[in-house]
C-alpha cells in the first residue's frame, strides 16, 4: 500500500501512512443527509484507512449528528454527575471532549473533570468499556488552541499483524475486562481512588475478545488503556494482566504505527474506527486556551458488537 493521492468516487484521498489515515476532500457536508452511495463510498474508505480527516466541513451540531446517524445508531452520553447534571449541548448524542464549562469558562486544573480528561491522554479506543461497544467516533472541532492539542492515532491493525505468530496464538484465546475507571485511575490515581455511585452505575466493566476480525477481513487487537484484566478462558491476576496489556499498548504505539493529526480550525472533523485503531489527546495550554471539541459515537452492529460473555469472576483463579 502506498501513500500516493488517490481519486475515489469523486473524493480526493491523501493517505497519511500506508493503509492508515487519510485526508479526504470533496464530501458535500453542506448537503447532509448524503446519498446512500456517498455514505457507502466513505465507509469503504474508512474500512481501508481506519482514520479519515475532513477539513473545514462547515458542519454544525445538527448536521454533525445527522451525518453520524447515517453511519448507525448513536450512543447517548452518560451523566456521571447524576440525572440532574445539566446538558452542555443541544443533543445528548454529543460527547464533550473539550475543556470548557457550561458558561464557557475553562475547566480548572485539579477539578474532577480536569482529572477525568487526563485519561484521554492515554492510548485508548472509545467505549471499549461498554458491553455494546462502538465502531466509529466522529470528533468535530468548534474551537482549537493556537498551539498543541493534536490527536495522535495508532495503527493497531498493522501492529497486531507484525506480532510473531506464537504471540498471536496466545492472544487469540483471551477475553479482556475493560473498565473506564481503570484508565481514570492510571491517569489520576489519587482523584479516582474513589469512584462515586453515579459514576460506577453509569459505567460498569465490559468484556471483549482480545483478537477480532477487522472490517477489511484481517485480524486485529481490541486494546485500550481501559483494558484491565485477562478474565478468560482463565482469570489472571491484575499485575500479570497489566504487564501483558501494557507490553502490547507499548508495541502498538511505536512511532512507525503513529501519526499526529493537527486540528487547523473549527469545522475540521476526524472519523475514526474504534475497532482497529487507538488514539490519544496531547497537551496544550489548557488553563490559558479554550478547546471546544464535540464527538458523536456510533454503536457497532457487527459480530463483535456485544462483546464476550461476562466470565464467572467469582470462580477461583486457575
Ligand atoms: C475523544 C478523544 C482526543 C482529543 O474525543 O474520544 O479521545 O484530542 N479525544 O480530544
Ligand atoms: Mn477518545
Amino acid at each position: 500500500m502506498s501513500t500516493e493521492v488517490e481519486h475515489y468516487k469523486g473524493f480526493t484521498v491523501k493517505p497519511i501512512l500506508p493503509g492508515f489515515g487519510a485526508e479526504v476532500a470533496g464530501v458535500p457536508f453542506d448537503q447532509v443527509p448524503l446519498p446512500q452511495e456517498t455514505i457507502d463510498a466513505l465507509i469503504e474508505l474508512s474500512n481501508k484507512y481506519a482514520v479519515l480527516i475532513f477539513r473545514d466541513t462547515g458542519l454544525d451540531d445538527a448536521r454533525h449528528v445527522k451525518f453520524s446517524q447515517q453511519l448507525g445508531e448513536l450512543e447517548v452520553c452518560p451523566k456521571f454527575g447524576g440525572p440532574d447534571q445539566p446538558d452542555r449541548f443541544s443533543s445528548r448524542y454529543l460527547f464533550d471532549a473539550g475543556n470548557m464549562n457550561l458558561d464557557g469558562s475553562i475547566v480548572k486544573e485539579g477539578t474532577r473533570r480536569w482529572q477525568y480528561n487526563k485519561g484521554n491522554a492515554l492510548p485508548h479506543t472509545d467505549s471499549s468499556f461498554n458491553q455494546h461497544r462502538s465502531k466509529y467516533s466522529l470528533l468535530l472541532a468548534h474551537l482549537v488552541p493556537s498551539v498543541g492539542g493534536n490527536t495522535d492515532f495508532f495503527n493497531v491493525r498493522q501492529a497486531y499483524a507484525d506480532l510473531p505468530e506464537e504471540k498471536k496464538e496466545v492472544l487469540r484465546e483471551l477475553v479482556i475486562e475493560h473498565d473506564l475507571w481503570h484508565s481514570r485511575k492510571i491517569a489520576a490515581p489519587e482523584e479516582f481512588q474513589t469512584v462515586t455511585a453515579h459514576e460506577m452505575a453509569a459505567k460498569q466493566p465490559a468484556y471483549h475478545k482480545f483478537v477480532q476480525t477487522a472490517p477489511n477481513g484481517n485480524e486485529t487487537l481490541f486494546i485500550a488503556a481501559h483494558a484491565k484484566r485477562v478474565v478468560g478462558p482463565q482469570v489472571w491476576d491484575l499485575e500479570k494482566s497489566q504487564k501483558l496489556i501494557w507490553e502490547l499498548i507499548d508495541h502498538c504505539t511505536k512511532p512507525e504505527y503513529m501519526f499526529s493529526a493537527k486540528w487547523n480550525g473549527p469545522g475540521d472533523m476526524v472519523w475514526w474506527d474504534n475497532r482497529t485503531s487507538m488514539h490519544r489527546a496531547t497537551p496544550f495550554s489548557d488553563q490559558m486556551e479554550r478547546r471546544d471539541m464535540r464527538r458523536t459515537t456510533v454503536f457497532d452492529d457487527g459480530p463483535y458488537a456485544q462483546g464476550a460473555m461476562p466470565p464467572m469472576l467469582d470462580m477461583p483463579a486457575a
